[in-house]
């Protein structure tokens, strides 16, 4: 079987600079999803028609092993089937609208099936769709036979009414797809529709039947935003409940939104408002309180992250608990057992097992042994304005609050740093520094300033 995917389109509807199909669902745009799909269907080949126009889209799938069709001019997707025509050379062929991510690969092999087994020209995935649309509508004659696909450009008034619609995916097999050539222009949209096959297949004798074996939930076609909307929704429900399904819980189904790629161990319990994003993996027993954002994180098991905490391109260890308002950023790694509380920036550091900084603090560029208590308002000050530096922090230091490291900068083991000091040398082990001015007091100074 060859596979051909359409994606030159315009997508106009979508009022947007960016193409159609790289709008994103989550963070992977429309068309991946689409060829994902296709190429776990192993096909002889697979083809996607492009619009030479649209630059951005050519260069990222330039980054897949896929055959490029151009399609010189968006007239239709009865055009686009034809640019690619004269490549395919199996004996089915497979269409797929680009714009229909949600697809499940179950079905088409269901869909597959109907069609070998029925032994017939052309088989329509159709679907019924419970909302106002503009699919185009599936006619069939009293015996219920498939007659042709009505655009919504040409509804009659009482054709409004039928409830079968199609969602873009075709098999059919290669003699059938000569008859492209001969569709004709749309009067009223100047295009030539693929779908108007239909009508010429079946007048000459040509078997043709629709398949209502899916829900819009799957079959969803993007136009506009409110489409995307919908079709984000429908796989953040899917997603969720695959999830329930193997143990997760999750307490608001509706505000819970995990991306495709992200992994979650057994027992692991998320409240409302969570992004789980990128390619994140959750281990087990895990909690992420509500407004937690993390995004290509690996969190291990038995970690607590409490409310309003975002975490980006790092690692949490088991047994931390982190939050609430924490924000770590990319390259930081924090150790078993540790503990990074409210108000607390880490970046490109890395925390030992049993650390802990509990409030307020800014760390960069550090590396921080075992144990070590980071007072509260502790700033590494790792910027010079040209320059990142380092911090070296070893096992069992105790910073003071309100401690400023000035970087490069190295605390060896087991010292303590008073608070309120600033740290601009090397601080021997197991020693006390103390940088901060002696403390004075200036008797009867409040009685005569209130004089004055
Ligand atoms: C199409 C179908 C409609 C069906 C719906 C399902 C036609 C005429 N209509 O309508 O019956 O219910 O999909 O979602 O086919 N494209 C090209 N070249 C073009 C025009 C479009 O490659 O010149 C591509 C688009 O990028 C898109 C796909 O074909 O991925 C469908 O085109 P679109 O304009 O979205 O068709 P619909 O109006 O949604
Ligand atoms: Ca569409």
């Amino acid at each position: 079987m060859d596979i051909v995917i359409l994606a030159a389109g315009l997508g106009t509807r979508m009022k947007s600079k960016i193409p159609k199909l790289l709008h994103k669902i989550f963070d992977v745009p429309i068309i991946d999803y689409v060829i994902e799909t296709a190429k776990t269907l192993n096909p002889s080949n697979l083809f996607v028609v492009i619009n030479p126009q649209l630059q951005e889209l050519k260069e990222h799938l330039s980054n897949y092993d896929i055959n490029f069709v151009f399609q010189k001019e968006p007239k239709g997707t009865g055009n686009a089937v034809l640019s690619a025509l004269s490549f395919l050379r199996s004996e089915d062929i497979l269409i797929l609208n680009g714009d229909t991510p949600l697809l499940k690969v179950e079905t088409i092999c269901k869909f597959i099936d109907l069609y070998k087994k029925n032994t017939i020209d052309m088989a329509i995935l159709s679907f019924k769709p419970k909302r106002e649309h503009s699919y185009g509508r599936i006619l069939r004659d009293e015996k219920g036979n498939v007659q042709k696909i009505v655009e919504v450009t040409d509804l009659s008034e009482n054709q409004k009414n039928i409830s079968e619609a199609n969602s873009g995916v075709y098999l059919l097999n290669r003699q059938l797809a000569e008859f492209v050539r001969v569709i004709e222009e749309n009067p009223i949209k100047k295009e030539y529709y693929f779908t108007d096959l239909v009508e010429i297949a079946v007048k000459k004798g040509k078997k043709v039947e629709a398949y209502t074996i899916a829900e819009e939930e799957e079959l969803i076609g993007i136009n506009t935003r409110a489409e995307l909307s919908l079709a984000t929704k429908y796989l953040r429900d899917r997603i969720v409940r695959e999830w329930m399904d193997k143990g997760v819980t999750i307490y608001d189904s509706a505000t819970t939104w995990i991306s495709p790629k992200v992994q979650i161990g057994e027992d692991t319990v998320i409240y409302p408002n969570v992004f789980i994003e990128g390619e994140t993996i959750i281990g087990k027993n895990c909690i992420l309180y509500q407004g937690v954002r993390l995004r290509n994180c690996l969190i291990e098991d038995s970690v607590e992250i409490k409310d309003h905490t975002v975490v980006e391109n790092a690692q949490i260890k088991s047994g931390s608990k982190i939050g609430p308002f924490a924000h770590l950023r990319p390259d930081t790694v924090i150790g078993k057992n540790c503990r990074v509380g409210n108000f607390v920036e880490i970046k490109k550091s890395f925390l030992n097992d049993g650390t802990k900084a509990a409030h307020l603090s800014y760390i960069g560029d550090a590396e921080i042994g075992k144990n070590v208590n980071i007072g509260a308002g502790t700033i590494t000050c790792n910027y010079d304005g040209t320059k990142k530096h380092k911090t070296v922090i070893e096992d069992n230091v105790f910073v003071g609050s309100d401690s400023q490291l000035v970087a490069p900068v190295k605390i060896n083991k087991d010292a303590y740093i008073a608070a309120g000091s600033t740290i601009t040398k090397e601080v021997p082990e197991g020693c006390l520094a103390i940088s901060r001015v002696p403390q004075r007091h200036i008797e009867g100074w409040s009685k005569k300033k209130r004089k004055a």
